[in-house]
């Protein structure tokens, strides 16, 4: 498979990075990242780009591949407020999931959305979350992710209170429902490309379920 991949410098897209690099299934790996990567490998292409609403300039990155693996986000604490998020969160998704669809007609967009997410929730992240998946099923049939906590990489760009917490989160490991290793994650994107996924919502349990079975098998 030809995996490209978003948010790959960050803690859920290093460790799906990582599980990318590591299958035999996958020949080669297409980051679009807007600083360079420290990882280097033969499988894998940078693409360094400024623009995420707009991916003219980098048109290649999307043709010929078999997913799209969208890993890129940012915390609502780490925002100025709904429209700042709603860009990164909604609209950046949603051109690259418009962009895939031209250059790779018949790939899948994988998107990493969150536990909680909700059109009619409350709270504004998780309401701008379930928006953004239910745009993303409709225009693409995307697979939309809903992981609890992820023992992801450690990243420059993830909140201080990830990296203090990190060593907690394993504490969770044995509840399905609450935990999932960053790799896993990756190895369940995988499996779910590799089956040609579409239009589902995943919650933790399921990413966990497809993580088992993607053992031996990506
Ligand atoms: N970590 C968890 O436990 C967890 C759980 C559930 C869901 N999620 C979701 O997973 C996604 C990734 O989270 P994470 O923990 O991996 O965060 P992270 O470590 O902060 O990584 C975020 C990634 O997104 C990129 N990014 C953020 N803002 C950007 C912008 N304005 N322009 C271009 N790239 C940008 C970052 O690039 P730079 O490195 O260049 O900043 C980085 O690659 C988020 O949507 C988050 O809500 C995370």
């Amino acid at each position: 498979m030809k995996i490209l991949i978003f948010g790959a410098t960050g803690s859920a897209g290093g460790s799906v990075l990582r599980a990318c690099l590591a299958s035999p299934a996958v020949a080669e790996v297409r980051a679009v990242v807007r600083r360079p990567l420290s990882l280097d490998d033969p499988k894998l292409r940078v693409f360094v780009h400024g623009d995420f609403l707009d991916y003219s300039k980098i048109v290649d990155a999307f043709a010929g591949v078999d997913a799209c693996l969208f890993c890129l986000g940012i915390s609502a604490t780490q925002v100025s407020g709904e429209v700042e998020y709603r860009r990164i969160t909604h609209d950046f998704a949603l051109a690259a999931a418009r962009a895939l669809r031209a250059g790779s007609p018949e790939a899948t967009f994988h998107f990493i959305s969150g536990q909680g997410s909700k059109v009619e929730s409350r709270f504004m992240w998780a309401r701008v979350k379930g928006e953004t998946e239910k745009d993303l099923i409709a225009e693409v049939a995307a697979v939309c992710w809903r992981p609890a906590a992820i023992d992801g990489v450690p990243s420059r760009s993830e909140p201080k209170m990830f990296k203090i917490l990190r060593p907690l989160f394993r504490l969770l490991s044995p509840f399905r429902n609450l935990y999932i290793r960053g790799e896993d994650l990756g190895r369940a994107m995988l499996l779910a490309a590799r089956e040609s996924m579409r239009g589902r919502i995943l919650e933790n349990r399921d990413i966990r379920d497809l993580a088992d079975r993607a053992e031996g098998r990506v």
